[in-house]
């Protein structure tokens, strides 16, 4: 594999931040560096394009988004954007914490979803930090989640950064303190088709998938607490393997929603995750990540009543989400990785894109 960004373009790593269409409340962020783009908006702190180079063809954008950044407001796929406070779900939105009990909103099916009804997905985050020099440029979105929020305990201070780097990565760098101790997960849920969308569907895309287990899942969605081996199912992607081998195995997810348990060594160095690559264009993304899980969803419920920014509908396996997180529903199972972040620490995790070409 090769960097994308080894056709040079001349272009230095530059970040611009303006209002859209003159609503000062809604801002359209640019990461460039070389050729590759990143857009953002502080909707969600959402990534809302990501432009990068084909072996074939100039630059296309290879996430789904909305073209007009109001419908962020709105935004029942999740496209781009980042979740929590909880990330995937919460069984009955019930936890408790050192005895106290918590009821956080339900908002799937009996669970909690994606930091509930109007989770950090659906806000309105603040620009704290713009940066650029030769290598790299950046920007930092800031949000104040108060005490109670959708349930949660604890007023949370949390930001992320996007960092585009010269050798083709994005570097998402997420971080949280509270004053009272609460449950964090936190992810970015772009959903990729690294086809640009030209192809309707990701099931010829290859994944690999640094992970020998999973976490089991109950009939509703969360996990029953069992670890498992991949080996001789569908989740084995330890060797690359189209995402079509196992789509219709998991009728009642319509495709693949599941948490991988990533082969780690100790501790929580970053790690890579996962290549997905397509072949007809040549691009591939590269995750690496600190944190112990990672989901994949392939878009099951896209039904082809949305048309994204490439002007195409999003139909059923449009686009593949590689969801770096904690496990699902933690709070339930202490033999996972915590997720309890106390007063006084600091949250930290970090998940790399690295966009890349497929060497001839
Ligand atoms: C979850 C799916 C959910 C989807 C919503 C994914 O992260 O795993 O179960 O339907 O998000 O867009």
């Amino acid at each position: 594999m090769k960097y994308a960004t080894a056709q040079e373009t001349g272009e230095k790593a530059s970040v611009t931040v303006l209002p859209y269409n003159g609503d000062e409340r809604i801002l359209r962020v640019r990461l460039r560096n070389r050729n590759i783009i990143v857009e953002l908006t502080n909707i969600g702190s959402a990534i809302t394009a990501i432009y990068t180079p084909g072996k074939n063809d100039g630059l296309k954008n290879i996430v789904a988004g909305y073209a007009d950044l109001k419908n962020y407001l709105h935004n029942p796929d999740y496209y781009g954007v980042v979740v929590g406070r909880y990330a995937n779900r919460i069984a009955a939105g019930h936890f408790s914490i050192n005895g106290k009990e918590y009821q956080v909103s339900v908002n799937n099916g009996s669970n909690h979803l994606h930091g509930g009804v109007q989770g950090f997905s659906h806000k309105f985050w603040t620009v704290t930090s713009v940066k650029e020099n030769e290598q790299q440029c950046s920007v930092v979105f800031s949000y104040n989640s108060a005490d109670g929020e959708e349930g949660y305990p604890g007023n949370m201070s949390v930001s992320v950064e996007y960092q585009l780097d010269d050798a083709g990565r994005l570097h998402i760098h997420y971080s949280a303190t509270t004053d009272k101790s609460t449950p964090v997960n936190l992810t970015n849920h772009s959903y990729f088709n690294l086809t640009g969308f030209e192809q309707p569907s990701i099931l010829d895309h290859l994944l690999e998938v640094n992970a020998s287990a999973y976490t089991e899942k109950s009939e509703n969605d969360t996990p029953t607490g069992q670890i498992l081996s991949v080996t001789g199912t569908a989740l084995d992607f330890r060797k690359p393997g189209k995402l079509s081998k196992g789509v219709d195995q998991f009728p009642a997810d319509m495709g693949y929603d599941h948490n991988f348990v990533l082969d780690k060594s100790e501790g929580n160095d970053l790690e890579k995750a996962a290549v997905l690559s397509e072949a007809s264009s040549g691009r591939t993304v590269t995750v690496y990540t600190t944190k112990p899980g990672m989901q994949l969803y392939t878009a099951n419920f896209w039904n082809g009543s949305i048309i994204g920014q490439q002007g195409v509908a999003y139909r059923q396996h449009g686009g593949v989400a590689l969801e770096t997180q904690s496990f699902p529903d933690s709070v339930h199972h202490p033999h996972f990785p915590s997720t309890i972040l106390h007063p006084g620490e600091q949250y930290r995790t970090t998940t790399i894109f690295e966009f890349g070409i497929i060497a001839e």
